[in-house]
């Protein structure tokens, strides 16, 4: 296939871009310079040119504070820019895969939430989030709509100042000699190199629909700090952070965890637990580094 990525120079854009190009594909990866998702405009040229079979969006304005403080912007581009690829994917023929958050829910179910579970965000990203799978929902037939979890990759974040979770802990263990870290937030680290290859396989698949696509089982992320520095063998003091001591300045979910229940249903779900794929993120760390 002909297979066009949008955020091609992301975290999870590059991972995509790889994967993609592993499995056979000829990959358009097309960065922010290449094309602006909010305008329609932009988004038929690129397309027009590019000619994509499979259009992934993992393009996205992320960063939960600046998108409370531009909820304009925010809708801009995760609400309009995914309604502008969904339109042009409809009319030319192409199938979208289009990735979405954990943060359409609220967090007050207090057990893994499932494709069914109905949405209620609680802050601006994942409001203009879900009018975005909404709009690729409803406008063009042919979509993957993929709701994954707390991501980290070898790539840096773009928008959250290129350091994730993992590298951020190990940044600040060089620094201190005790941390404290939250322990009220539940969430499913996982891994890009893992939801890449899950897009590939599913990009197969002729069940479109709405996916969960996060590796299993779910921690704290002071109990997500606990496994880094147990596995890298980091000597620091890690405690639990008194409740209020973080404030968050925009409401987050307090439970988050996804249950991939329609790739389970398909015998398609390729993740393993978030504690493996730490693991192996460590270790093709280590070997990059030495
Ligand atoms: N990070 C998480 O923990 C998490 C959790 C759940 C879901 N997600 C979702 O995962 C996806 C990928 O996240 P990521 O960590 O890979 O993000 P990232 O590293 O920040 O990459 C996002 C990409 O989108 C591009 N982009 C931003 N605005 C654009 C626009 N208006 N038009 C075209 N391109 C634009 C960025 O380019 P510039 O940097 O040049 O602007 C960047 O290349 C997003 O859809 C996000 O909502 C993330």
């Amino acid at each position: 296939m002909r297979v066009a990525i949008m955020g091609g120079n992301g975290q999870l854009g590059q991972d995509v871009s790889s994967a993609f190009a592993a499995a056979g594909h000829t990959i358009t990866s097309l960065t922010h310079e290449d094309v602006e998702i909010s305008s329609l405009d932009s988004v038929r040229t690129a397309l027009v040119a590019s000619q994509p079979e499979l259009v992934v969006n993992t393009a996205a304005f992320h960063n939960v504070d600046k998108c409370e403080a531009e909820p304009g912007l925010a809708f801009a581009i995760n609400g309009i820019g995914a309604r502008n690829l969904a339109q042009v994917t409809e009319e030319t023929g192409a199938t979208l895969m289009h990735v979405s958050t954990d943060y359409v829910f609220d967090g007050k179910k207090g057990a893994p939430y499932v494709e069914e579970d109905v949405p209620a965000p609680l802050n601006v990203y994942g409001n203009t989030k879900l009018s975005g799978e909404f709009f690729v929902r409803s406008t063009n037939p042919r979509h993957f709509v993929v709701r994954t979890s707390a991501i980290y990759g070898e790539n840096p974040c773009r928008a959250k100042g290129g350091l994730n979770f993992v590298e951020l802990m190990l940044k600040l263990s060089k620094e201190r000699k005790e941390l404290r870290v939250v322990d009220d937030e539940f969430v499913t680290p996982t891994p890009t190199v893992q939801i890449a290859q899950q897009l590939v396989a599913l990009s197969m698949s002729p069940d479109y629909g709405l996916y969960h696509a996060t590796a299993e089982g779910s921690c704290s992320w002071y109990e997500f700090a606990g496994a880094i520095f147990e596995l890298t063998k980091t000597n620091i003091r890690l405690e639990p952070a008194r409740p209020g001591e973080f404030p968050a300045k925009v409401p987050r979910p307090r439970y988050s965890v996804l249950e991939n229940a329609a790739l389970k249903a398909r015998t398609m779900n390729i993740f393993s637990h978030w504690k493996e794929g730490l693991q192996e993120y460590l270790a093709r760390r280590e070997a990059r580094l030495s």
